[in-house]
């Protein structure tokens, strides 16, 4: 690939944006803990965007619906993003991050991209995994692309990753970086988000937490790690580890997710066979 030769990702300083993760190791049920640890995490951090992992703030594996309900947050009014508005505002930074979500009697596995100016942006994770289906609503908003400084920000939950469309949804709508809020329990991701962000010519930051939950009888759960960073030629930029929590923040340029040219006459959007596809 011509464009990665030439030169290596985040050369150019002047067009740099910071980008990157927080690796957590939630406590279950302590939003007050859960989020100030990673507040304290991002108050370190020189970054302009940082992704959080999926129900940061609470922990996964819910008995029941009434915890759930009982653990979920208003976005407006909730502790988790009221503490998260606050510091992207001290910090002039923007934040996606990962939770439980409630609407009256409803509860939705979400994300929030969090500006200086509050929220940004609202997604609810569509493809339910597992037993999150007997617990959460799911999605019910189109995938949607949000400006956070300079660049174009579109986000996905964990499980959305198996549907290739979500990714390309995204893309088409103008994503740079495609952020991927994560309690990854199956080893497929991090390696899958590779191709995703190669068939998109896109950034991935994929948000994974560590350690262990078995709130539910027989059913452990060993959370993965391997929160990454992928630039839109595959590569990846940045692999965190398995067992620690870890914050990682790298400097590119979201523009080089614009040049959607894999030869000069090979065009990734614009050479879709459309007429031929069923979908
Ligand atoms: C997952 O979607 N949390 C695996």
């Amino acid at each position: 690939m011509k464009g990665r030769e030439k030169r290596k990702w985040g050369e150019d300083e002047a067009r740099e944006m910071k980008i990157g993760f927080l690796q957590t190791r939630p406590v279950f049920g302590d939003i007050w803990k859960n989020t100030e640890d990673a507040a304290g995490e991002i108050e370190k951090l020189d970054c302009d965007l940082i992704v959080l992992p999926e129900l940061f703030s609470t922990g996964y594996q819910f008995r029941n619906k009434a915890e759930l309900l009982k653990l979920s947050e208003e976005i407006d009014g909730g502790y988790a993003v009221g503490r998260l508005k606050e510091l992207a505002k001290k910090k002039k930074t923007h934040i996606v991050a990962g939770l439980a979500e409630k609407e009256g009697r409803r509860a939705y596995n979400s994300s929030v991209l969090i500006g200086p100016k509050g929220v940004v942006g609202l997604y609810r994770k569509a493809h339910l995994f597992w037993d999150e289906r007997k617990i959460f609503t799911p999605g019910d908003r189109p995938f949607s692309v949000h400006k956070a400084g300079r660049a174009r920000v579109g986000m996905m939950i964990c499980f959305d990753w198996v549907f290739p469309e979500v990714a390309r949804t995204l893309t088409l709508l103008g994503a740079d970086i495609i952020c991927q809020p994560s309690n990854l329990v199956l080893p497929y991701c991090p390696e899958a988000m590779k191709t995703r962000s190669l068939e998109n010519r896109v950034f991935s930051i994929t948000a994974n937490r560590v350690g262990k939950e078995e709130r539910v009888a027989g059913k452990p759960l060993k959370f993965i790690g391997s929160s990454q960073i992928v630039a839109p030629d595959g590569a990846v930029l940045y692999r965190a580890g398995g067992w620690r929590a870890e914050a990682r923040v790298m400097e590119v340029d979201p523009e080089d997710a614009r040049k959607k040219k894999i030869t000069p006459l090979n065009d990734i959007i614009k050479d879709r066979r459309r007429d031929l596809f069923k979908c």
